[in-house]
């Protein structure tokens, strides 16, 4: 999941491709590299680590060339250092890929046998020294960047360049996303919408197996059998601005404080707060005539549509499907004809998400998915979305995204049961009036901030840390888990409640602290009967519920978090609120890097 950027241009492009990188930072931050032509001459300046590294060394060593390409990096094959940092070079060709070759072990080896020396670790130089073998061979650089393009297995966006040719540049895709973006005199490639938006909104999004040959006055795009094909122009929404963190630290501090007034633009979007009822927003699925829904993610979007899971079996009676997208999109589900799929991503880029929504594509159902990005892949190929109102989201640990990807769900929810007339119309009012709720106990929510903080400080100080729940809170506990991993590197786990004793059971001792998410509802004896059997092992209890539950829990426990009274059907998402302040505090105080952990990428466009 790397950015990638290439233009040929009027003036110095340099600049203006770090300008493009920067809003392709969130694909990846291990290193950053730019080429340009320089008097008749590839030249190139790579650094490792964050883009502000490059900046650094093009102010010192600046680039005048206008044609270049540009790339961020998160490592594939190789490490992250300088010499695998891209752009690659072979001879009079300059490189830059996101993806993964697969065959490149196989095609290093016919190189190697062929002369070819090389110089990093990835699997992108097979591709440089493949064209570059070409041109030896006699072929002109379009040609010879076809035939390349024919010996690749796997999943890539390419921009390839050559010296001797400066109003040249050749895309390709196959997999992760490129698009081409038209201006007067100049064109440019880029990951996204939004890294070209500064200089064009006028864009045609490659297909995958399609590549393009770009010049300053003109764009052809062909497919793998050379054929050329039309792809349609459109007008990118993607905005210029580079969004930025307000008085916040973090990014990740601002977005979880913009929570309830996205949820509120996210849920206003599908439910008519003043009727009571859904609004007629367009559906490429009947839910009164479908059996089941497949659902569909990744990471956190997987666990917002498990918690979908419980709303839709609920509320609709609809029986719901779901796994995590690298399983499903294998394991050989039986699809009923009668069901659909729905699919869930922020980016709408996931390489698995999309994997699945065309595993499903390919049985004949309808395709939805609720995506942030609304000219994502996903939303591309679907039949019908059902966008998240969350903005940008720049911090890599996902926050807004995932509580507008809820509200969406439970909106759906409410829809789907009363389309199945499994509630009445009073009933839905009463759903729908406590949805409209949800901001407003989000806002009181954020007020918790210091006690949250303190429990954060004792947090830092562990290495272990259990999150247990039952319901929708299960999948929550495994959402406050992967939070607390990713930007505070301590590890921990998120379990059902009930099911502590079939093992976890065994590691809770006086240094384990459990956070145990239970709102007082119907079932929240039984999570009290687990917290007895941590506290009985001397196991530190953080407990975060309501009112009732805080007098109704008959356990010492280290920290009470008390929140809101709320309706049982957004309980997931005001509850997700501490347990992203929890892992956010912690990192604080462990001095990581919140916005972009190590090892991490906002976009996992790879498998
Ligand atoms: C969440 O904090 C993660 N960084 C990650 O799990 C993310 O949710 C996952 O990669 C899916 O991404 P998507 O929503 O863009 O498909």
């Amino acid at each position: 999941m790397c950015g990638i950027v290439g233009i040929v241009g009027q003036s110095a492009v340099a600049p203006l491709i770090v300008d493009a990188l920067k809003r392709l930072e969130y694909r990846g931050y291990d290193s950053a590299g730019v080429a340009t032509i320089e008097a008749g001459q590839l030249a190139r300046r790579r650094a490792e680590g964050k883009l502000v590294n490059l900046e650094k060394r093009l102010k010192s060593e600046p680039l005048d060339g206008t044609i270049g390409i540009g790339h961020t990096r998160w490592a594939t094959h190789g490490v992250p250092n300088e010499t695998n940092a891209h752009p690659h070079f072979s001879g009079d060709v300059a490189i830059v890929h996101n993806g993964i070759i697969e065959n490149f072990a196989e095609l290093r080896e016919e190189l190697k046998a062929d002369g070819y020396e090389f110089t990093s670790q990835t699997d992108t130089e097979v591709v440089a020294h493949l064209v570059a073998r070409e041109l030896r061979r006699g072929a002109r650089p379009v040609d010879a960047a076809h035939r390349a393009l024919q010996r690749l297995d796997g999943a890539f966006a390419l921009a390839i360049m050559f010296r001797g040719d400066d109003d040249l540049i050749i895309g390709a895709r196959n997999g992760p996303p490129l698009a081409v973006g038209h201006g007067e005199g100049e064109m440019f490639l880029g990951s996204d919408a939004i890294a070209l938006a500064p200089f064009t909104n006028s864009i045609t999004y490659l297909e995958d197996g399609d590549w393009a040959v770009v010049r300053r006055n003109h764009v052809q795009i062909y497919d793998m059998n050379g054929e050329p094909v039309e792809r349609q122009r459109r007008q990118s929404i993607g905005t210029s601005l580079l969004v930025d963190k307000g008085n916040h630290r973090h990014f990740m501090e601002k977005e979880i404080h913009e929570q309830p007034e996205v949820i509120s633009h996210t849920l206003a979007h599908y439910l008519d707060f003043v009727s009571g009822k859904s609004k007629a927003v367009e559906m490429p699925f009947d839910f009164a005539r479908i059996d089941r829904l497949a659902i569909s993610a990744c990471g956190t979007a997987f666990l917002a549509g498990s918690i979908g899971k419980y709303w839709f079996e609920r509320f609709a009676r609809l029986p719901v499907d779901i796994d995590v997208a690298s399983e499903f999109r294998y394991r050989e589900m039986p699809i009923s004809p009668d069901s659909a799929g729905l699919f869930v991503s922020q980016s709408g880029e996931t390489a698995d998400t999309l994997a699945s929504l065309r595993y499903c594509r390919k049985a004949g159902i309808p395709i939805s998915s609720i995506v942030n990005v609304r000219e994502s892949t996903m939303a591309r190929e679907s039949d019908g979305i059902f966008p998240t109102l969350a903005g940008p989201e720049i911090g890599v640990a996902s926050t807004k995204a995932f509580t507008c990807q809820l509200s969406v769900l439970a909106a759906l929810a409410v829809r789907a049961a009363a389309e199945r007339g499994k509630i009445s119309a009073d009933e839905e009012k009463v759903l729908v009036r406590h949805l409209s709720e949800a901001p407003r106990f989000a806002s009181q929510v954020l007020k918790l901030d210091k006690q949250i903080e303190r429990v954060a400080h004792h947090l830092a100080s562990v290495r272990h840390v259990l999150y247990l729940g039952r319901d929708t809170n299960y999948p929550l506990a495994m959402e406050g888990a992967l939070k607390l991993k990713e930007i505070s590197y301590i590890h921990a786990e998120g379990y059902a409640a009930g099911e502590l004793k079939h093992g976890p059971i065994a590691l809770i001792d006086e240094n384990m602290p459990v956070i145990v998410i239970a709102p007082h509802d119907r079932i929240f004896e039984k999570t009290v009967s687990n917290m007895q059997e941590v506290a009985a092992r001397g196991g530190k209890i953080i407990l975060i519920t309501d009112k009732a539950g805080a007098e109704a829990a008959t356990v010492r426990t280290l920290e009470t978090i008390v929140l809101p009274d709320v309706p049982e059907i957004i309980a997931p998402i005001i509850y997700a609120l501490p347990i992203q302040m929890l892992a956010y505090f912690t990192a604080v105080f462990m001095g990581t890097d919140v916005d972009q952990p190590r090892n991490l990428a906002k976009s996992v466009t790879v498998e």
